[in-house]
């Protein structure tokens, strides 16, 4: 299954718009990935979470995760993540091994995520929300021995770190999050996912449950992310948002990866025939790769 994925993926964003066919078979030929994951399985008893799938992130691209429901999706970023322990399967940051015990072991390494059970704390104030696990002491013994928080410095930067990313539209950062729309906690969330990671974003379906205007802040967003040069996974089964921001499209399905098409090689009908089963990749090579 994975085989298929590989051999038929385009060539990664960087390459030459006249890359030869040579180079789209061979996908990895001039840029390395920041993250690489080969053979991932996960099982939850007898149901197979994820069957050995590979994935690679490189330099500044969105990649799009797509799939049905149950196909693996939300368990393969977990396992990218540290929020699933995969039980085989390499994953490299930067080209050195990892292995994440816990979320806060793949933050710590610059991989900040925002799962798609949505996690902010409701009643706190959206500067306390970005810095949530991670909150800034204050200098000297102040923060060091009495343990107190820089609140002005984590409002200032939270401010800086939303208004980087165009959500203007917040101004106060003292405002609790409950009073927010679900799109303005959903910015929140992946303001902070910006404002922290210094290697990856990863968000699973940050647009899920978001109006039209909500989505696209949220996708601009994305795009400012990979403005700033930091690579996204952005997993959804929306494809006319997929197809908006994505570099490359990694099908998910029923536990494999079914193919790696671009926005360029295939259309949306074609995804979803191969998200479904419907098709094949090799049935549906697509356009000449991207
Ligand atoms: N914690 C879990 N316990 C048992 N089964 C799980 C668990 N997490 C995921 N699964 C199963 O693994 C498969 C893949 O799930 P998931 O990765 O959530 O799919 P997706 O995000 O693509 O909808 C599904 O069959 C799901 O029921
Ligand atoms: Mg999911």
């Amino acid at each position: 299954m994975n085989t298929t994925g590989a051999t038929a993926a385009p060539a990664p964003p960087g390459e030459s718009e006249t890359a030869s066919a040579t180079s789209t078979t061979k996908p990895n030929a001039s840029k390395t990935p920041i993250l690489s994951a080969r053979g991932l399985v996960k099982t939850f008893g007898r149901v197979v979470g994820l069957d050995g799938v590979d994935v690679d992130l490189y330099p500044g691209e969105i990649l799009a995760v797509i799939g049905d429901n149950g196909a693996g999706k939300s368990t393969l970023i977990k396992c990218l993540t540290g929020a699933d322990i995969p039980d085989a399967g390499t994953i490299e940051l930067e080209g050195k091994p990892v292995s994440f015990r816990r979320p806060q072991d793949a933050r710590e390494a610059g991989i900040e995520t925002v799962y798609q059970t949505l996690a902010v704390a409701p009643a706190l104030d959206i500067a306390s929300n970005l810095y949530l696990g991670q909150e800034r002491r204050r200098s000297g013994p102040l923060g060091s021995v009495l343990r107190m928080l820089d609140k002005k410095g984590m409002r200032d930067d939270a401010l800086a770190a939303i208004q980087n990313l165009g959500i203007g539209t917040i101004q106060d950062m003292g405002e609790a999050v409950e009073r927010l729309s679900g799109g303005q906690r959903q910015a929140v969330a992946v303001a902070r996912a910006a404002a922290f990671g210094s290697k990856v974003v990863v968000l699973d379906e940050p647009t899920a449950a978001l109006g039209v205007r909500e989505s696209t802040a949220v996708l601009d967003m994305i795009k400012a992310l990979r403005e700033r040069g930091l690579p996204v996974i952005l997993i959804s089964h929306n494809m006319p948002h997929v197809f908006e921001v994505a570099d490359r499209i990694h099908i998910q399905r029923l536990g494999g990866c079914a193919g790696i098409i671009t926005p360029q090689s295939h259309g949306m009908p074609e995804a979803v025939a191969i998200m479904t089963g419907a098709t094949t990749l090799e049935e549906s090579p697509g356009a000449t790769a991207a």
